[in-house]
């Protein structure tokens, strides 16, 4: 299989980069500049690299370099934004900041007829979010393209097959970037387009059907798409060898346990172990009101039922994970500041001793997780399924968690899903949900005053769950759930919809 290199130097568009290239089917796989050493580029037989961009001037203490041995791999290198000043700089070139100042936006940009523009429109829009730029060319280098601002948009020696582009190709706004990253790809690198996901399955069926023959196999199963994709996949290679132990911790949304167990232990015929410990899990959660302390028991009572249930399921070898690809970049990447601290129902506990560990999905970004659902048979309903916290509604009662409160908030949140899901507008927000808050308020039905609950409503649209901004809902939607919550769901006083953009909010209450 041909494959790709992207070379990560702190560029926020870093994963998109190989997503694009995974959609033209050829795999790219990401690794942190300062992971792998020429020696290890060389021997993996990577038919391409792409410099990633990145926050930094080539210049600045502390910028991330690699060495210049790099370009006499012979292997094609694509650089873009500051992965082309990182190539113009180590080629020979000279980098200054740009003498008109930061570009950025979306900006016309004029191309040269060669192989890295074919099919591109001499005059087409780009993506720019720069302030250096190359001043000198290094040697044997020649201008490809150019904007107004920018003389130097992208450069080229084809002799070495060393090509850097000042714009985003990746981003959609950059008008024929997919083109541009295919041209790469395929007519520079050579690269055959067959990765596909009927082969990802295969393979991946087969390798774990060898790799875990007659041995046990156990996963905690969420009814998220990744544990489910995994419970599937291995479900596969190792049919009853594997056991999937699907903790309730009554905190799931109205219907949910039952769907999981119907679809899994059911439909599917996978070992299937649901642990009702709503109870245990409201005992522990009694009389607390801080966030971080209702995440930390929630996480803390998981692992333990976790923990006694495998115990009693006696000798397992392997435990399997959801993790995905994007989790394994981050993890890579250290800390930044942390906000609240995210629980992922499938954690490993730390006590525990398995020879092994299975993560199936560890190459696969999260739309391709979906893909591979899909073709599992995974029903719609969960392959589309919005996320879902790991703390579950715990985090969406404010202030104190009761049985009462979360019978209210479970009625009040399936009317608005069910509301939103019926619409008919086109574009459905990436996440929506309710919150119960603490806050009571006086109302008045039929001729009598009311003093319940008041609910807020939450819908957010998003790319990537780091950023989002509150969905404009159409206001009749927003009245029909909010009549239906406060008719149909005795408690709820007031209706409130939550117009706060992340930052400054977080997507959860808590
Ligand atoms: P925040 O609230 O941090 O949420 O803006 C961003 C996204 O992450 C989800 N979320 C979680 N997912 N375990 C998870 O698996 C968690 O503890 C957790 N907390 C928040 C949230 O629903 C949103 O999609």
């Amino acid at each position: 299989m041909d494959k790709i290199l992207v070379l990560d130097f702190g560029g926020q568009y870093d994963q998109l980069i190989a997503r694009r290239i995974r959609n033209l089917q050829v795999y790219a796989e990401i690794k942190p500049y300062s992971a792998i050493t020429p020696q290890e580029i060389k021997a993996a037989n990577y038919r391409g690299i792409v410099f990633t961009g990145g926050p930094n001037s080539v210049y600045a203490e502390n910028a991330p370099h690699c060495g210049g041995e790099i370009l006499s791999l012979g292997i094609p290198i694509l650089g873009i934004c500051y992965g082309h000043q990182l190539l113009a700089y180590l080629a020979g070139g000279k980098i200054a900041p740009a003498e008109t100042g930061s570009e950025y936006g979306k900006t016309a940009v004029s191309v040269r007829k060669h192989v890295l523009f074919e099919g591109v429109p001499h005059e087409s829009v780009c993506w720019m979010s720069h302030t250096d730029a190359v001043q000198t060319l290094p040697p044997g280098f020649s201008v490809l393209a150019k904007t107004a601002h920018c003389p130097v948009a992208a450069i080229g020696d084809d002799s070495r097959k060393l090509y850097g582009v000042q714009f985003h190709p990746e981003v959609t706004h950059t008008a024929y970037g997919t083109k541009m990253l295919q041209n790469f790809v395929v007519s520079v690198c050579g690269c055959k387009a067959d990765w596909q996901m009927d082969d990802v399955l295969t393979a991946t069926v087969e390798r774990y059907r060898e790799q875990l023959k007659d041995k046990k196999v156990l996963l905690a199963l969420s009814g998220g798409v990744d544990s489910a994709v995994t419970a599937l996949l291995l479900h596969r290679a190792v049919g009853d060898n594997l056991t999937c132990v699907f903790v309730d911790h009554g905190l799931l949304r109205k219907g949910e346990g039952d769907f999981v167990e119907a679809t899994f232990g059911g439909k599917f015929g996978v070992n299937l172990i649901r642990v009702n410990a709503e109870e245990r899990f409201l005992k522990a959660l009694a009389g607390v009101t801080e966030p971080e302390q209702k995440r930390h028991i929630i996480g803390e009572q998981f692992i333990r039922v976790f923990e006694e249930e495998a115990k009693q399921l006696g000798q397992i070898d392997v435990l399997a994970q959801g993790t995905i690809y994007p989790d394994v970049i981050e993890s890579g990447k250290g800390d930044s500041a942390k906000i609240k601290s995210h629980h992922n129902v499938g954690g490993l506990p730390d006590n525990m001793t398995f020879t092994e560990l299975a993560e199936p999905l560890r190459d696969l970004f999260k739309d391709e997780v979906r893909a591979l659902g899909e073709k599992l048979g995974l029903p719609r309903q969960l392959v589309r399924r919005q996320p879902f916290p790991g703390p579950g509604l715990g985090v969406r009662v404010i202030g104190e968690i009761t049985k009462e409160k979360l019978d209210i908030l479970r009625e009040a949140d399936a009317i608005f899903r069910e509301t939103v899901a019926e619409s008919e507008d086109d574009l459905l927000p990436n996440q929506y949900f309710a919150v119960l808050t603490d806050t009571r308020s006086v109302g008045v039905m039929g001729d009598a005053r009311t003093y319940g609950y008041t609910v807020a409503l939450r819908a957010v649209t998003t790319d990537d769950f780091m950023t989002a901004t509150w969905t404009r809902l159409p206001y009749d939607l927003l009245e029909t759930a909010s009549s239906r919550i406060t008719n149909e769901v005795p408690g709820i006083s007031r209706v409130v919809y939550d117009i706060t953009s992340k930052p400054p909010a977080t997507v959860e209450w808590e």
